[in-house]
């Protein structure tokens, strides 16, 4: 199948994007030179360059951790365009061919806001709205789409940003945080096994650190 992982240079994108290669697809990986979801206009030419795919990974980078009341206009705005409006467009204008599959990174934030992480959780759950009534429409195509969000996963980005945070990672219920290719193989193994039917979820990815129970 033909597979496009955005932000597949890097992290979680680069793990799905190893799996899906191993098991044959063609996968086209990119990265923030390909295509800078903050840059409306980058998103309408790598429409234009990618009109279609079997498969979809709508991934992006993460925005920096900020409490709402730091954040300012200008940051709503690139952020707005990064993690809502390029991933609406996408959704609008790639054909995604019958029978395929899109896969959304999102964050554990859209089922538990973090205040030290307004911008993700604000924008983030604005979307999975949006991702939600896709995958309603897209169903009847036979087309599935699955929300993976994420908690702690061990990616450079992550190791950054927890240094400023100073969290303490032994005190993770599993005394660790997920690897990348603990999300590759998932998904790997949906695509590989065509299962069809786990559609419309957000699927928390978070070794059972959230308290809530959907
Ligand atoms: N890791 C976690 O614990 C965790 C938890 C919750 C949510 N998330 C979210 O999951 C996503 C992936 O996380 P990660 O840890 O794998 O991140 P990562 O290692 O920083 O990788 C980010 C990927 O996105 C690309 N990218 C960065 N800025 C971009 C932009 N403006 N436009 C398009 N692509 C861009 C990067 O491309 P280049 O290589 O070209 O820079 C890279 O391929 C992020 O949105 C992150 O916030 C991660």
């Amino acid at each position: 199948m033909k597979v496009i992982v955005m932000g597949g240079t890097r992290g979680i994108g680069n793990a799905i994007a190893n799996s899906l290669q191993q098991y044959g697809h063609q996968v086209i990986s990119v990265g923030h030179h390909d295509v800078d979801t903050s840059d409306i206009g980058s998103v309408r030419q790598f429409i234009h360059n990618n009109p279609d795919t079997d498969i979809l990974v709508l991934n992006t980078g993460g925005p920096p951790p900020k409490k709402y009341n730091d954040v300012t206009e200008q940051e709503w705005q690139k952020y707005h365009n990064q993690l809502f409006l390029s991933f609406v467009l996408i959704l609008q204008s790639i054909k995604v061919n019958k029978g395929g599959y899109i896969f959304l990174i999102s964050s554990s934030v859209v089922k538990e806001p973090n205040p030290n992480l307004a911008i993700s959780s604000a924008y983030r759950a604005a979307f999975v709205e949006i991702f939600k009534l896709a995958s309603r429409e897209l169903a009847t195509q036979n087309i599935s789409c699955i929300n993976i969000a994420p908690g702690l996963i061990s990616t450079d980005r992550t190791l950054e940003i927890m240094k400023d945070m100073e969290a303490d990672i032994s005190s993770l219920p599993m005394g660790r945080m997920g690897r990348p290719s603990e999300i590759g193989d998932f998904v790997g193994a949906i695509v590989e096994k065509q299962i069809k039917y786990l559609s419309g979820v957000t699927v928390t990815f978070d070794g059972a650190s959230s308290a809530h129970i959907f």
